[in-house]
């Protein structure tokens, strides 16, 4: 049996996917810029995905811009932001767990004279919204944060954060990274207002390289591109036609199915974590287990066990997995900056896997998981003479 439960790392993508790429890149391959029919049609293809990528995200599609990828929309939006408001302040805010994508360009915004407040979280992942308070200032340009972390799958109080900004005088601009959680968290960008939004398709079932960025209306937002001018001037470059139509239709799908989608991943959840629970002795979960988490991620510590080798054991059995983010597991000794961010110890650390699931995953599968799981540990346990 084949079991993929590295989900937070990437998704299989679905068939009405493929074949609309399939499809894009046999008839409809003209440049959208062009003025002949074969541009017009992929310019009226492009429309409907932004119009589907909108509806999902709750937003009007003028104000959605398509990237590269969540990487490259988590980049346009910090450093767009801070080129288009540059008088506004010198102060930004983010917390010490995000992606590297963020995480990294704020480094190199203090690097280069920003002041940076990282916010600290707490055992649960979750930030210190008291700290966050108090790091508010009447300079702060711009405040980035996630909504789920990738690899505990904590959700971070975005309302709280929003209803704390609106009363200031000087309201700092919002950005929070969604790849996470778009397509497992019910949420509306009109709703929620924030100012700055990054997705990626891959991780709903559509394509690599390609994301989206949405934009409020009114944000100042500076291009970090020169070229032709693409997407409203804000991404110039040939749009990345396939990856935009496949993109479209998976956001079409998180959105049509996102109620029996996530009931799905929370049922299997339950499953899984019940079962490790009940049936593997000292074991920790990182982050919040059910209630307060994604419904898609499961981080927890084997003692005694590295995740590593708990990785490659499930491989042999079919089943992925993975050690913290995938961006981080292949840097050999270096800890995750999310667990060690949350307290965990060295051998807690090294003895974390990451669980990711999709609404694709069945009940057999988990509990086929869970039966090689049991077994593995135990081995792994007999032969470092712990039992
Ligand atoms: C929370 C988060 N932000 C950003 C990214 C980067 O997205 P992409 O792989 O599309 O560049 C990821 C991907 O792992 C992620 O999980």
């Amino acid at each position: 049996m084949e079991v993929y439960l590295d989900n937070g790392a990437t998704t299989k993508p679905r068939e009405e996917v493929i074949n609309i790429m399939v499809k894009s890149m046999r008839e409809n391959y003209g440049n959208p810029s062009s003025m002949h029919r074969k541009g017009v049609e992929v310019e009226k293809l492009l429309k409907k995905a932004r119009r589907q990528v909108a509806k999902a995200l709750g937003a009007d599609e003028r104000d959605i811009y398509f990237t590269s990828g969540g990487t490259e929309s988590n980049n346009m939006a910090i450093l767009g932001a801070l080129e288009g408001n540059r008088r506004r302040g010198n102060h930004i805010i983010t917390t010490k767990i995000e992606h590297p994508s963020v995480l990294n360009v704020f480094k190199s915004l203090e690097e280069k004279g920003y002041e940076v407040s990282y916010i600290d979280v707490g055992k649960n992942g979750v930030i210190n919204i008291e700290e966050f308070k108090n790091s508010l200032r009447d300079d702060t340009v711009l405040i980035s944060i996630m909504y789920v972390n990738n690899e505990v799958g904590t959700l971070q109080p975005i309302d709280n954060i929003i209803s704390i900004i609106k009363g200031m005088k000087k309201k700092p601009l919002i950005h929070v990274d969604a790849i996470q959680a778009f397509g497992k968290i019910d949420f509306n960008v009109n709703k929620l207002k924030v100012d700055l939004m990054s997705i990626s398709g891959h991780k709903i079932h559509g394509p690599k390289g390609i994301g989206a960025l949405y934009v409020r209306k009114g944000t100042k937002l500076k291009s970090i591109f020169f070229g032709g001018s693409q997407e409203q001037g804000l991404r110039s470059g040939t749009e990345n036609v396939p990856g935009i139509l496949g993109l479209g239709a998976a956001a079409e799908s998180v959105k049509k199915n996102l109620k029996t989608n996530t009931s799905k991943m929370i049922h299997l959840k339950t499953i899984l974590l019940k079962a490790i629970k009940n049936k593997i002795e000292d074991i920790k979960i990182n982050g919040s287990d059910l209630e307060g988490s994604a419904p898609h991620i499961l981080n927890i510590s084997f003692e005694g066990i590295r995740g590593e080798v708990l990785l490659h054991s499930l491989e042999q059995e079919g089943i992925y997995i993975s050690t913290g983010s995938a961006c981080s597991s292949k840097k050999k000794k270096v800890f995750s900056h999310v667990l060690k961010e949350m307290g965990l110890t060295d051998n807690q650390m090294e003895g974390a896997i990451r669980f990711s699931i999709s609404h694709e995953n069945t009940e057999d599968e988990i509990e086929y998981t869970i039966e090689k799981l049991v077994d593995i540990v135990g081995k792994l346990r007999k032969v470092i003479g712990r039992r």
